[in-house]
């Protein structure tokens, strides 16, 4: 142990990093009323790590090729040691993520914590969503199965519902007019690079955005704070807190114990649930399967343009929806945090969401 105290000495007075430790870790005050739905910030962070891992092991043996994704993915499934695995949790790990971000993003809505001043991390962290949804999508063409294949084409073909230059949309989406080698190239180039660096990049931003602010306390009890700006900017100080280490890290460990054992459990027990039939045969655009649908995360959006008369309709609907959720913390502007205060847009909440939720079953059983 001695010459590693030697060398963090060394360290230490050229960069002073026992001081930077201290800051950010024993002596970094979380609320004393923290409780578990704040935690799941950190599992999309030790999930979004996994899928970089398990995705790398995936690159070294995946050929992004329309004649040979197919057979490169079989290889890995069959041949490759432990490749069954690594695509398993690589698969299951990209749902889990998209249901924790649904969870972390609703936790912040109920308990109102994109209010001032802490817009630029609400901000950030829908970018970090729809980031996330668009790395699903590109990946998901990539095995270039008959379910790939279909399930791109009719979530490509909803860009072409933009009045006027919907159809150079969908082309500059596929690369050519339909889902085809050109898709397969730039899907691959996005979700391998380009979108991987920018969710580096954003989620670097929201971490130093809570980080600055400080976490909020929840706003529950006699000593829930209102949501409020003063002339500077202040950190949100919890001198009655608990350390954020090891105190809170250990319960944060907790929390991310279950979501791993619950992703492994899945990928041993049941990843036919994110890999059904369709999954297992190659893409054949000549033939088209009975029922195409995109991923479940996708279908609310998927049925919305087919309950409207058009599908511009549709789209705009879409897309006013997700401008109000981006649009949120300037919109909703009360300074009360507390849940049973706000009936209003806690009521409108729990209504969208249903609402969602219905729409997806019956695009789901349509
Ligand atoms: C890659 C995805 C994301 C990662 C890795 C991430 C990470 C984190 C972490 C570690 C925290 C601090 C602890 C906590 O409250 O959970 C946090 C807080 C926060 N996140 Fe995210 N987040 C992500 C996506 C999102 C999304 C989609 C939203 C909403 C649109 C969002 C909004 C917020 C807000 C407002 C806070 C402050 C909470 C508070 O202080 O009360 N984040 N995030």
């Amino acid at each position: 142990m001695k010459p590693l105290k030697m060398v963090i000495d060394w360290v230490d007075v050229r960069l002073g990093v026992r001081e930077l430790w201290t800051a950010n870790t024993t002596g970094y005050l979380v609320p004393g009323n923290i409780n578990p739905w704040y935690s799941l910030g950190t599992v999309l962070l030790v999930l979004f790590g996994l899928q970089f891992l398990t995705g790398i092991l995936l690159l070294m043996h995946y050929i992004p090729d329309t004649e040979k994704a197919f057979a490169s993915v079989e290889r890995i499934m069959n041949e490759v040691p432990f490749g069954w695995l690594f695509r398993y949790l690589h698969v299951v790990g990209s749902n889990l993520i998209v249901v924790v971000l649904l969870l972390h993003m609703l936790s912040v809505l109920f308990m109102g914590s994109y209010k001032r001043p802490r817009e630029l991390t609400w901000l950030s962290g829908f970018g970090l969503f729809n980031l996330g949804l668009f790395l699903c999508l590109t990946g998901y063409l990539l095995p270039w199965s008959q379910l790939s294949f279909w399930a791109t084409t009719v979530a490509t073909d909803a860009a072409g519902a933009v009045p006027v230059i919907g159809s150079k949309l969908v082309e500059v989406l596929r690369g050519s007019p339909s889902v085809g080698s050109e898709t397969l190239g730039r899907f691959f180039a996005l979700h391998v690079v380009v979108m991987p660096l920018a969710l580096l990049g954003l989620i670097g931003f929201h971490l130093f955005c809570v980080r600055r602010n400080g976490i909020s306390r929840p706003p529950f009890g006699e000593k829930a704070r209102p949501a409020r700006v003063g002339e500077q900017f202040e950190h949100e100080h919890h001198d009655d807190g608990i350390p954020f280490f090891p105190n809170y890290t250990s319960e944060e460990a907790a929390m991310v114990c279950y979501f791993i054992a619950l992703l492994v459990f899945i990928s041993f027990f049941a990843p036919q649930i994110f890999l059904p039939l369709d999954a297992l045969e190659p893409a054949d655009p000549f033939n088209t399967p009975e029922h195409i649908k995109p991923e479940w995360y996708f279908l609310w959006a998927y049925q919305t343009l087919k309950i409207f008369p058009s599908k511009f309709l549709g789209l705009a609907v879409q897309g006013g929806l997700m401008t109000f959720l981006a649009l949120l913390p300037f919109i909703d502007r009360g300074e009360e945090r507390r849940p049973a205060k706000r009936p209003l847009f806690v009521t409108c909440y729990v209504l969208g969401l249903l609402l969602i939720l219905a729409i997806s079953i019956w695009g789901h059983y349509s």
